[in-house]
């Protein structure tokens, strides 16, 4: 089966992904991370061609931590909306790590199945991470 494409293909400008990962790492260094000594940074494009990045901001009251992706879609409606085209994220060594179950659910939300995810086995749409995600669709 194809894989959906991109939610936009490079129009704006191409997609530089060591420059995204870059991206990651630097937000990556803002994480709050006390309890859990794991930072993550997190960046994406969006279809107008900014960046849009977040850390990881824990708790003292552990369940309440924030993942990275959280603060990457705060960034991404603060700075004026648009939808997530390319993605990737980071751990405290700078290397590829996928994003958490929920965190998937969180890009698809402003991404849908074509966004294009950075993973350690390569780049993939998140309908490949994400299968048969529930979505505002459902809810039309
Ligand atoms: N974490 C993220 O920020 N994003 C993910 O997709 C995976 C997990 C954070 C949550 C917690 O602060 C730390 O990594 C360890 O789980």
């Amino acid at each position: 089966m194809t894989p959906p494409a991109p939610a936009q293909d490079d129009r704006v400008a191409p997609v530089d992904w060591e420059a995204l990962r870059e991206a990651a790492r630097d937000a990556m260094s803002r994480a709050y991370a006390p309890y859990s000594h794991y930072p993550v940074g997190a960046a994406a494009r969006v279809d107008d061609g900014r960046t849009v990045t977040g850390c990881n901001v824990e708790n003292a009251s552990y369940g309440i931590g924030l993942c990275a992706e959280c603060g990457l879609v705060s960034d991404l409606l603060n700075s004026g909306g648009g939808r997530l085209t390319h993605f990737t994220c980071v751990d405290g060594r700078g290397e590829v790590l996928v994003p958490c179950g929920r965190c998937r659910q969180l890009l698809y939300e402003f991404g849908g199945p074509g966004l294009l995810l950075e993973t350690p086995a390569g780049l993939l749409p998140l309908s490949e991470m994400l299968p048969q995600a529930f979505g505002p669709e459902h809810l039309a």
